[in-house]
């Protein structure tokens, strides 16, 4: 699975250079892997008919170990190269034009400087392996990308609409930070909650706003520490968090077109801050030509 850093920075290549992306569905793909091996399994209870052996490919682990295999190995006789770093990145470049190809889970995306090189690549990916869906991508892994001539705009609207909603927070007042000032989840008195399930539920869902809502990073890892036993104070600096949200639902990540891809990166260390373990705290960012991928 590609690392989300490789994705954003797919994403802010396309920006930056004001190319089309494409999106490639491959849901059904893993049927079109060769299994090299035998699968073998246990015929359910009761079942005693005996049949020409029949192997069903799809939905197997071993169905979509071999599907990459082979994707990989069309790639790479195609003349891709394959990233050292992350395996699910695929790079062609030439003097004239360079395209990737991101693999994440069962979605591809790709971009390419050369409108005519990619429509070479989609027609060697139909013709191998079927894949005919290939729109421009609006709406991948939950993240809603919206272009414009200026750049591209990364968000979670939807996803955080639906956690607002389901928690019937609609009428909350909205908050301007995550965490108060003096925000506290070491309150030794505050009672455990008696259904620890929907805190869970609810920091998972705010851990799945990663990938556009950098601002949430520090309090959610935070909340996410007291997932075995939470409490009714940590519940609350949750809904907390979900009152932030309501003020800043339409917060996302802004990638500008046509820049430099110049490399920036702030970092910052408060020593011994964290009260519960006595650690530091550090937190960085990084940046390519204004756009923030990590
Ligand atoms: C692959 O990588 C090598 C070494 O960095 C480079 O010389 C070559 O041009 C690359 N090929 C393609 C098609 O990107
Ligand atoms: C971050 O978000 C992605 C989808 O955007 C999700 O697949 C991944 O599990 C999330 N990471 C964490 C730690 O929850």
């Amino acid at each position: 699975m590609a690392k989300l850093v490789t994705v954003r920075l797919v994403l802010a290549l396309a920006a930056s250079k004001t190319c089309q992306l494409f999106q490639l569905d491959i849901n059904n793909a893993f049927l079109h892997g060769y299994l090299d091996e035998d699968i073998y399994m246990l015929p359910p209870e009761g079942y005693d008919k005996a049949v020409a052996p029949q192997v069903c490919k799809y939905g197997l682990k071993q169905a979509s170990r071999q599907w990459n295999v082979e994707f990989t190995s069309t790639l790479l006789e195609y003349g891709f190269n394959q990233s050292y770093h992350d395996n699910c990145l695929f790079t062609f470049t030439t003097m004239i034009y360079f395209l990737v190809l991101v693999v994440y889970v069962d979605d591809i995306l790709t971009t390419c400087t050369s409108e005519e090189e990619m429509v070479a690549v989609k027609q060697l990916l139909h013709k191998k392996f079927n894949i005919k869906n290939m729109g421009v991508a609006k709406y991948f892994l939950g993240i809603e990308i919206a272009r414009s001539n200026d750049g591209m705009y990364l968000s979670q609207q939807k996803y955080v609409k639906d956690i607002i909603q389901d928690l019937k927070m609609d009428q909350a007042k909205a908050v301007a930070t995550p965490l108060a000032h003096d925000w506290n989840v070491e309150d030794n008195n505050s009672p455990l909650l008696e259904d620890p399930s929907q805190y869970r539920r609810l920091v998972g869902r705010l851990l799945y706003l990663n990938f556009t809502r950098q601002d949430l990073t520090f309090s959610v890892h935070h909340l996410s520490q007291f997932m075995q036993h939470p409490t009714y104070c940590h519940w609350n600096v949750a809904l907390d968090v979900v009152m932030y949200l309501k003020g800043t639902t339409n917060h996302g990540l802004y990638y500008p077109a046509n820049t430099n891809m110049e490399i920036t990166i702030f970092c910052d260390a408060d020593w011994a801050k964290c009260t519960l373990i006595r650690r530091s705290i550090t937190g960085y960012c990084i940046m390519i030509g204004g756009a923030l991928i990590s």
